[in-house]
């Protein structure tokens, strides 16, 4: 099958997070005008597309996935005018701009939700979920089903008022939108995805994309978990009966009326449920994210239940997410960094003083030749690394892990030694990693601020920092330019091109080909901080393309080296 190119299948993204970015004015929290000073730094990286994490008005309880206005900007983050601007100098750049479009629940505090909530017979009662209640044997009052939360607890809150139940698949104050009622989906469409794509916004990237349906009626899950009271329900709401219906309807009635690029985060199914969101005759939507490779090792339904993970399984996790829309008509994503996970050279590279630019080096090159529309989170360009393991829970600040900490630790009757192994799985796979300011350079809080950051910043700003690297030749952040570059000069190859595992069970070393009519890239990445054998897989010439060693030698990989040959 050949594949019909497009400017987002070619694009390089860059994710920005509003709070955390760059603080223009001094009170310790990111901003648009902060954004728009770094543009030129953005594009001299080799960004084609931003994609600006929500900075809509909200209350900030999920830092922005919580919106109590489409059509409005946080105030910390600046005004519509700045907004504006940021979206004209994007443009002025080449660079386009895709928002955030979170369109499974609003905030409690959107005039959608204090109408709904207002009274039973509000004509918006039924633009959110609500149920009344279910009462025990010991006639006590319960939540409708049990059904646990995202963010920890049941996903049902009661409402005084009514006196009934409103359901909330994330926090309590994220109550899910009925996409039931065509008068919610018609307002939705007009007031979050219309109105900025006639501002000249380019697209948007896609919340929770695979929840907006649920099953009905709804009932209890089953018991995943003895130990707690409510239980994972994904089956009742992940691909739910509706949900291509309402994904079509939107690209009909709004998206698809644009040249908009539109990328959903679909979280799990089976390729046959995945494709279907993303195969070009279905007009949903253009691409979207899968978790293989960032999920790795977390628990399966509780990611601070972290397992481990090794190479091999690595090499699965990538190649299931390149190989997803080989020989289709659909289209897919290469990540390995959001703001809902970890840092990666922590993850999957090694941060220590030695090794942080070398594996950083490793993790770029891999990014740079797989198959589908690259995405690179902010700060990834430097290695930025997880916080440490020092760090008290009152440094944690995200809604997920600090919900999560306070019920484990009731669990498990504040048992230290289970509470110790629970930090250490935060500072491994929390979402609080990827949150910490920006590192520009290495005076006070690392340049992201004049003031204290709303977050702690990582300690290790004075080493790791934008400025240091920004000027030197060898530096990850000079070495992420170069590859983009390269994936761009070889576009057939590497964002189009087939890719193979020639070294499957190999623990170490992680060889692959990209292949696209009739011509060769040979990849080999050596994942460990001992020197591994150099074997030729493939029959060929190789001609190098990058490294990231200072010398090659015949038969020997170093640690953590990485190449690019072309084999002719
Ligand atoms: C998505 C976002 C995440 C948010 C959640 C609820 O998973 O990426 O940050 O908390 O949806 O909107
Ligand atoms: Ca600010």
């Amino acid at each position: 099958m050949t594949v019909t190119k497009t400017w987002w299948k070619d694009a390089t993204v860059y994710q920005i997070w509003p709070a955390s970015y760059k603080d223009s004015n001094g009170d310790g929290v990111g901003d648009i005008p902060g954004i728009i000073s770094t543009l030129d730094y953005v594009k001299d990286l080799g960004v084609d597309v931003i994609w600006l994490s929500p900075m809509f008005d909200s209350p900030q309880d999920d830092m922005g996935y919580d919106i109590s206005n489409y059509e409005g900007i946080y105030p910390k983050y600046g005004t519509m005018n700045d907004m504006d601007n940021l979206i004209e100098e994007t443009h002025k750049r080449g660079m386009k701009m895709i928002l955030d479009l979170v369109i499974n629940h609003t905030s409690s505090e959107h005039d959608w939700f204090k109408e709904s909530r207002s009274s039973k017979t509000n004509p918006k009662r039924d633009w959110y979920i609500w149920r009344p209640p279910r009462i025990d044997e010991n006639g006590n009052r319960q939540p409708p089903t049990n059904w646990v939360s995202h963010f920890s607890g049941s996903a049902w809150a009661y409402d005084e008022l009514t006196g009934e139940y409103y359901m909330h698949l994330f926090a309590k104050s994220q109550p899910d939108l009925n996409w039931e009622n065509p008068e919610t989906r018609e307002a939705i469409y007009k007031s979050a995805v219309k109105f900025w794509l006639d501002k000249g916004i380019d697209g948007f990237r896609i919340d929770v994309a695979s929840m907006y349906s649920k099953t009905y009626p709804l009932v209890d899950a089953p018991i995943t978990f003895t130990d707690r009271e409510f239980q994972p329900c994904g089956q009742f709401f992940l691909n739910g009966p509706r949900i291509h219906e309402f994904h079509k309807e939107m690209y009909d009635k709004v998206t698809g009326n644009y040249d908009a690029m539109t990328v959903g985060e679909v979280c799990k199914g089976t390729r046959e449920e995945s494709l279907a969101y993303v195969s070009a005759k279905e007009k949903e939507m253009n691409m979207i994210f899968l978790f293989d490779v960032v999920q790795l090792g977390y628990g399966a339904d509780d990611r601070y239940e972290y397992q481990g993970f090794n190479l091999v399984d690595f090499k699965k996790a990538v190649h299931d997410q390149c190989e997803f829309v080989s020989g289709t008509d659909a289209w897919s994503t290469v990540f390995i960094e959001n703001h809902d996970q970890p840092r990666c050279i922590t993850r999957f590279g090694n941060p220590s003083k030695k090794y942080h630019a070398k594996s950083g080096k490793l993790l770029a090159m891999l990014e740079a030749a797989l198959t589908g529309t690259l995405f690179i989170y902010q700060g990834q360009e430097i290695g930025m690394t997880n916080i440490g393991r020092d760090w008290d829970i009152s440094d944690y600040q995200d809604i997920d892990s600090t919900n999560y900490y306070k019920e484990f630790k009731e669990r498990v009757g504040g048992d230290e030694q289970k509470l110790s192994k629970l930090m250490e799985n935060l500072a491994l796979v929390a979402r609080d990693n990827a949150r910490t300011p920006v590192q520009w350079d290495d005076s006070a809080n690392g340049g992201f601020s004049t003031a204290k950051p709303w977050m702690r910043i990582n300690d290790n700003y004075p080493e790791i920092n934008a400025k240091s690297q920004i000027n030197d030749p060898n530096s990850l952040l000079s070495f992420y330019k170069q590859v983009l570059k390269l994936r761009k000069a070889y576009k057939d190859l590497f964002i189009y091109g087939e890719f193979k595992v020639l070294d499957y069970e190999n623990k170490n070393t992680f060889t692959f080909t990209k292949t696209q009519a009739g011509k060769t890239a040979y990849v080999v990445l050596n994942f460990t901080e001992e020197e591994q054998p150099f074997e030729q897989l493939a029959d060929g010439k190789l001609d190098l393309l990058v490294t990231n060693a200072d010398k090659l030698e015949e038969t020997k990989l170093s640690p953590y080296e990485g190449r690019i040959y072309l084999l002719n």
